[in-house]
């Protein structure tokens, strides 16, 4: 048992900041795991400021359901440049639940069906590109299935010019941020951010930002001027929303959401796919018994069925817990004087969930290292120990989107193709940006087509 200590943060580190923000940038999943080794499952990090990490579920819980009265949930200025200055990331307190009250009704569970035609159609196309026996790489494959995906549930654009070149930019800017270690240090030091001349990055990054920006105006007047009370896009919701007030969004409002749920939601759930797959072909007992289970649902457009499958819910789960898209929540700051795992905190110190090593505790998940679905079919963990989209006031908005998309994704590619890895070995997760990632191209390759179905695309025949 840890000894209580009065306003003493927990222990941790004694390298200097730079070398430890260098470590935590550089290889954060192992930096956490050496710390909780040392110092246990609370620890502080000297980062941009000391950062308190937790992994314990209670502490979890205390962290995460008392948001308003110990815990505060603060906006995330570091993201201020990317987001803009009225994100649901970067506002906090009243503005926040505003935000949240207004973009949360059109990613409710029942809302899912409406975009369950666009998941599909959006895989099909996408792999209908795939030729049997040529190998592709898996993860942008999946950014463009994800983008699309997004474009047209979110957003509610298909083919016009101005959703052909916003598709374009998005790509350029989503796929390129935080790819390299200098971006990723970009977004944690703000000073270098700096407009360098043309060609620089950050002068590029501007540059497209601001086009998107005006793209995304166009937009949203032309919608304003063409209320369409059928449409069920995001976007239209999103202009047709009301507040407590009576009062709908404003327009520089409507763009900075739009760019934050494309940011937040692209990547990650491009992301969390990829991983699936990987683990899907690389446990062939575990691929036998997906196929089966899939293979019960007669009609394969019944997306209902599809997402209440057992094993596929298992699957997801355990995709999403051995190497979470998010290795952390967003910080949380302490209100009150209060006691966690032990220690006596102080006003003002910023306390973040770390979903990674929380998912890696031997206790909850016996052989952490290794995949395996049955778990979640064997035992029900609680929302503290389970946590790949956090929890409380800044819980994931699109949770229940992302794992309807990922669903619909696997089962659409898995019940038409028939893939193989094309190199076995092990793939470890990486930093990429915000997400964790794999730390090398993961590559497969169409062996078959799974079944003959009137829509099966025809270039795989090829
Ligand atoms: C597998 C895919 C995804 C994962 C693993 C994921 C994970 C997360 C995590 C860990 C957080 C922080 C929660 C906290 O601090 O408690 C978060 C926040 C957020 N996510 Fe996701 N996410 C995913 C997909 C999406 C999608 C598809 C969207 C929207 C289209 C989305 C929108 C957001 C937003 C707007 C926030 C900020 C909420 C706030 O500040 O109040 N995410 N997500």
């Amino acid at each position: 048992m840890q000894q209580k200590q009065r306003m003493k943060l927990p222990n941790g580190p004694k390298t200097p900041r730079l070398v430890q923000m260098l470590q935590w940038i550089s290889s954060p999943m192992k930096y956490m795991e050496d710390c909780t080794q040392r110092y246990g499952d609370i620890f502080t990090l000297q980062l941009t400021g000391p950062v308190v990490f937790v992994s314990n579920p209670q502490a979890l819980q205390q962290m995460l359901t008392s948001d308003t009265k110990e815990f505060a949930a603060p906006g995330e200025p570091l993201f201020e440049s990317f987001l803009g200055k009225h994100s649901v990331i970067t506002v906090s307190g009243e503005v926040h639940r505003r935000q949240r009250q207004l973009l949360m009704p059109p990613f409710h569970g029942e809302r899912m069906r409406t975009y369950a035609q666009v998941i599909t159609k959006v895989t099909e196309e996408i792999i209908s590109q795939w030729q049997i026996g040529l190998p592709f790489t898996v993860h942008p494959a999946m950014q463009a299935i994800t983008m699309r995906i997004i474009m047209q549930a979110v957003f509610g654009l298909y083919d016009s010019p101005r959703a052909q070149e916003l598709e374009e930019l998005l790509t350029l800017m989503l796929n390129r941020a935080g790819s390299s270690p200098l971006r990723a240090l970009m977004i944690y030091f703000p000073a270098l951010q700096k407009d360098l001349g043309p060609l620089t990055p950050w002068r590029t990054f501007l540059r497209r930002r601001s086009r998107v920006y005006q793209l995304l105006q166009e937009e949203i007047q032309a919608r304003r001027e063409q209320a369409d009370s059928s449409r069920t896009d995001v976007l239209s919701l999103l202009i047709a929303a009301r507040d407590e007030a009576g009062q709908p969004m404003t327009d520089a409002e409507l763009s900075d959401e739009l760019m934050t749920l494309l940011v937040a939601g692209h990547e990650t759930t491009a992301t969390a796919v990829t991983w699936a797959l990987y683990w899907i072909h690389k446990s062939p007992a575990v691929r036998e018994k997906l196929l089966q289970e899939l293979d019960t649902v007669s009609d394969r457009s019944d997306s209902s069925s599809i997402v209440k499958l057992p094993y596929l819910n298992a699957v997801c789960n355990e995709s999403l817990r051995i190497y979470p898209v998010g290795m952390l929540t967003f910080a949380r700051v302490v209100q009150q004087p209060l006691s966690l795992c032990g220690y006596e905190l102080e006003p003002g110190t910023a306390v973040m969930g770390s979903i990674y090593l929380t998912h890696q505790r031997e206790d909850l998940y016996p052989q952490p290292k290794q995949f395996k679905p049955e778990r979640f079919l064997e035992r029900q963990f609680s929302p503290y120990e389970f946590l790949p989209f956090g929890g409380g006031a800044k819980r994931c908005i699109g949770a229940a989107f992302a794992q309807f998309e990922m669903k619909l994704i696997l089962a659409t590619i898995l019940s038409r193709l028939e893939l193989a890895l094309l190199d076995n070995s092990d793939v470890k997760p990486k930093r990429r940006g915000l997400v964790t990632g794999p730390d090398r191209p993961i590559q497969m390759v169409v062996s078959n087509q799974r079944q003959v179905e009137s829509r099966i695309p025809e270039a795989i025949s090829g």
